[in-house]
């Protein structure tokens, strides 16, 4: 029997947490030989999660800029991918959600005309700007892929609307749930002052995450301003800020909270010390996708500081709730859990919508049945 050739590709940090566990089980069946393609649209926030899962690219394109644009992204990647698919086409291409570097996957897979694999498949808001470029990125990777793993039933029935063959879609859980599981059952001790600071906190500690486009500048600002006045206003609680390395997201929140003594403002937390903080927190405030799919698995309230949300199922299943940026709702909506202990629990509910672990498993069957002949 032929052995199935796959590219597996990845550039952010949430491409590495979501395709680790895909790759570790294809390289784990003896019927794969995978390629892991590192395009380094991150680069320090990449290479710690590859480390976590002991994983080392075979080919890295190393294209990460300071302050990089879309298309200087789009035209590294794709001049990167171009150059190994056309000399050494692999069987299929795999890359997940909606970043740049999956995008440019997806199209360079069809310049060769190879087959693609969508990871995290199906996800939309239908707004073309929220998120940006994110949700035109999905979508435009739908039409291409070969192989559509979506996570819900949901993103399921989004591709059908958009006319994607029922044939052509797996629903699989989402792999992201198969890697913060795995990391929340690993021995964890820290040496990071900081992060035991905050996982022995005796008040309560909040988690905020910020880095989307859209909260770029002033939105990010207002975000900073609302904390602040949090802090203020329960003398408690700790807020804990791992920053982006985006200088961006530095530059809107240094000013604002850098001074406060109840603010901790680290570099980005490597993956397993991050979900250990999820873990501590009453609270996490965040604009990042994949940490409202990791919190509901927790059971922590999540606040999402954005007006929409491709996740809607944490958001109905009672997890979380959309606020926006507008300080005065983040304030409000905040010190009502952090005073309503009803409030607060009918929230804290640990509910696992967007998978139960065994996505990359389902993957490797599906990869196996479809290109095993
Ligand atoms: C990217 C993705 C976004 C995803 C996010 C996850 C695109 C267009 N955007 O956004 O979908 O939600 O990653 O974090 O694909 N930087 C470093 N070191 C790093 C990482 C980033 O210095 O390890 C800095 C660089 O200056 C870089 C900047 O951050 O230019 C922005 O990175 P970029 O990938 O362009 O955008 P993100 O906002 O990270
Ligand atoms: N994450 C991390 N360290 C941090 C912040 C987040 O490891 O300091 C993890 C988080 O658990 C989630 C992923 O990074 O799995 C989300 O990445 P990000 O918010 O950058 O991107 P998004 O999911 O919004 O695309």
């Amino acid at each position: 029997m032929a052995t199935i050739r796959v590219v597996a590709v990845c550039g952010t940090r949430p491409d590495a947490i979501k395709m680790a566990p895909v790759i570790r089980h294809l390289q784990s069946a003896p019927r794969f030989e995978v390629r892991l393609v590192a395009t380094g649209q991150h680069r320090e926030m990449l290479d710690q999660v590859l480390r976590l899962f002991d994983l080392t690219p075979d080919i890295d394109l190393n294209i990460m800029t300071p302050h990089q644009t879309l298309s200087e992204i789009t035209i590294r990647t794709l001049q990167g991918l171009d150059a190994l698919l056309r000399t050494d086409p692999p069987d299929v291409v795999l890359a997940q959600g909606d970043t740049t570097t999956t995008f440019v996957s997806a199209l360079s897979a069809f310049y060769h005309k190879i087959p693609f694999g969508h990871v995290e498949a199906g996800l939309r808001t239908y707004d073309k700007y929220h998120p940006f470029p994110e949700e035109v990125n999905r979508r435009l990777t739908a039409p291409i892929a070969e192989f559509h793993f979506a996570p819900t039933e949901r993103a399921r029935q989004n591709l059908l609307q958009e006319h994607i063959p029922a044939e052509r879609i797996w629903v699989t859980g989402n792999t992201g749930i198969d890697a913060v599981l795995w990391v929340a059952n690993q021995p964890f001790e820290t040496e990071d002052p900081a992060l035991q600071r905050a996982l022995l906190h005796e008040g309560r500690l909040v988690l905020l995450t910020t880095h989307r486009r859209e909260n770029w500048g002033e939105p990010m600002r207002q975000i900073a301003h609302a904390v602040c006045h949090l802090l203020e206003q329960f003398r408690d609680l700790l807020l804990l800020v791992p920053m982006h390395r985006n200088p961006l997201v530095r530059e809107a929140l240094v000013p604002l909270l850098g001074d406060h003594p109840r603010a901790l403002l680290t570099e980005p937390l490597d993956y397993a010390p991050f979900v250990h903080a999820m873990r501590k927190a009453t609270l996490i405030l965040t604009d990042s996708g994949g940490v409202q799919e990791e919190a509901p698995a927790f059971g922590k309230p999540i606040l999402v500081l954005r007006t929409t949300t491709e996740r809607p199922e944490g958001v109905e299943a009672g997890t979380a709730k959309l606020v926006g940026t507008d300080p005065e709702a983040i304030v409000q909506e905040a010190a009502r859990l952090l005073t309503d202990e009803d409030a607060y629990q009918q929230m804290a509910q640990a509910v696992n919508p967007y998978g139960d672990g065994h996505a990359s498993e389902r993957i490797r069957t599906i990869l196996l049945e479809q290109l095993g002949e």
